[in-house]
């Protein structure tokens, strides 16, 4: 009879997944609406300058240290301006970029970007490849990011590229060579007219896995340990924007990665209900899995474990109306405080 139960409470819990999961692939064309993505960026058009990133970026840090809503530590935004640049011959498409970046005590990066102002292209393509290596000495480098840079015949434009793990390495004590510019599409170098790196760095790595404000608010976080049989709780759930293969959410700048958590778990009758509604709803399951008569009928499903509480996110984004402003938005219901059966 126990394991009976326990095989129902399973089902039940399986059928709420399935109905989950099958609304959010239903809801996919819709959610980039919600969020007002439906009409995209040009991404040849997009040219944020060192100044509206800086601006944008430091208004977000400060909008995120106001909010009550923070998960984690608030890193700090911090230009390395080039202090040596360096190119061979006048043909060479190689440039030699160098920034004042030496090993501190410890730091951890969220993530760094060379951000260069590209020279116009008067002869040659203006959509091409470019490679950019850490160099490490001799003639050993390695490759941190190939990406594709649209840029103009007439006008200079801003470009970047992900360097994170080049200055995760100079700041933990490698030696800091500097970093080469490869276009492999030019005539001659892309020699930029201006060059840094901005970086988002938490100062003090004890600071990153301080305990949040939030979470004595909670109240169901799941406890860590026994996972089978588990009652309805929040579960954590990174998201990595980057990683979800939607090319809308490249237009994403901050947060690359947020805990959003989940909701899971099995609604024994009386456990945590939402609402008197679901409280109801559980005694009507329970009164007609009583009644033996009706087992073959449809009876009525027990509460499922859903997000009874929600927090917003603020998101930085790239302008679709102006493709050289950022944007600051904040979306509602993107992060899950409490879980309840409903
Ligand atoms: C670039 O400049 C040239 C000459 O100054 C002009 O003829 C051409 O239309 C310009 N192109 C663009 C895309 O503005
Ligand atoms: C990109 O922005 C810079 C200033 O931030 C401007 O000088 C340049 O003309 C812009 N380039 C294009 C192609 O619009
Ligand atoms: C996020 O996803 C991207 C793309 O897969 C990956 O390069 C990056 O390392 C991920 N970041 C983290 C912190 O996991
Ligand atoms: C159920 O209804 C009573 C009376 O309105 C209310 O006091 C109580 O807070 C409700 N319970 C829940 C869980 O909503």
């Amino acid at each position: 009879m126990g394991g009976n139960i326990w095989a129902t409470i399973a089902a039940w819990t399986s059928f709420c997944l399935v109905l989950v999961l099958s609304a959010a692939a239903a809801a996919d064309h819709g959610l980039l609406q919600d969020l007002g993505l439906n009409i995209l960026p040009d991404i040849s058009k997009i040219n944020i300058s060192l100044d509206e990133y800086t601006r944008m970026m430091n208004t977000y840090l400060q909008t995120r240290e106001n909010s009550v809503d923070t998960d984690t530590a608030i890193p700090k935004l911090i230009t390395f301006n080039v202090e040596k640049q360096v190119w061979w011959k006048k043909r060479d498409v190689s440039v030699r970029l160098k920034f004042p970046i030496t090993a501190t005590h410890q730091v951890e990066v969220e993530n760094a970007q060379l951000r260069i102002l590209a020279p116009p292209q008067a002869q040659g393509p203006t959509t091409v490849r470019v490679q950019v290596n850490q160099l490490l000495g001799g003639r050993r480098k390695k490759l941190l990011e190939e990406r594709t840079f649209y840029l103009s015949k007439n006008f200079t434009k801003w470009c970047e590229v992900d360097v994170t793990s080049a200055v995760q390495s100079w700041l933990s004590g490698d030696i800091n060579l500097g970093l080469e510019l490869v276009c492999l599409d030019c005539e001659s170098s892309l020699s930029p007219y201006q060059a840094a790196i901005t970086s988002l760095i938490y100062p003090d790595i004890r600071r990153v896995r301080r305990s949040s404000p939030y979470q004595s608010e909670r109240r169901t976080d799941c406890q860590k340990g026994k996972r089978q049989k588990r009652k309805c709780c929040r579960q954590n759930m990174k998201v990595n924007f980057t990683k979800l293969e939607f090319p809308e959410m490249n237009f994403i700048v901050e947060p690359k990665i947020y805990e959003a958590g989940y909701c899971h778990g099995l609604c024994p009758p009386n456990y945590n209900h939402a609402t008197n509604h679901s409280r109801i709803q559980s005694l009507m399951h329970q009164m007609e899995r009583k009644n033996a008569k009706i087992a073959n009928r449809k009876i009525i499903p027990k509460a499922c474990c859903a997000p009874s509480k929600l927090g917003p996110l603020e998101i930085l984004l790239i302008n679709k109306d102006d493709p050289t402003k950022l944007l600051l938005e904040k979306w509602d219901n993107m992060v899950v405080i409490e879980c309840a059966c409903s």
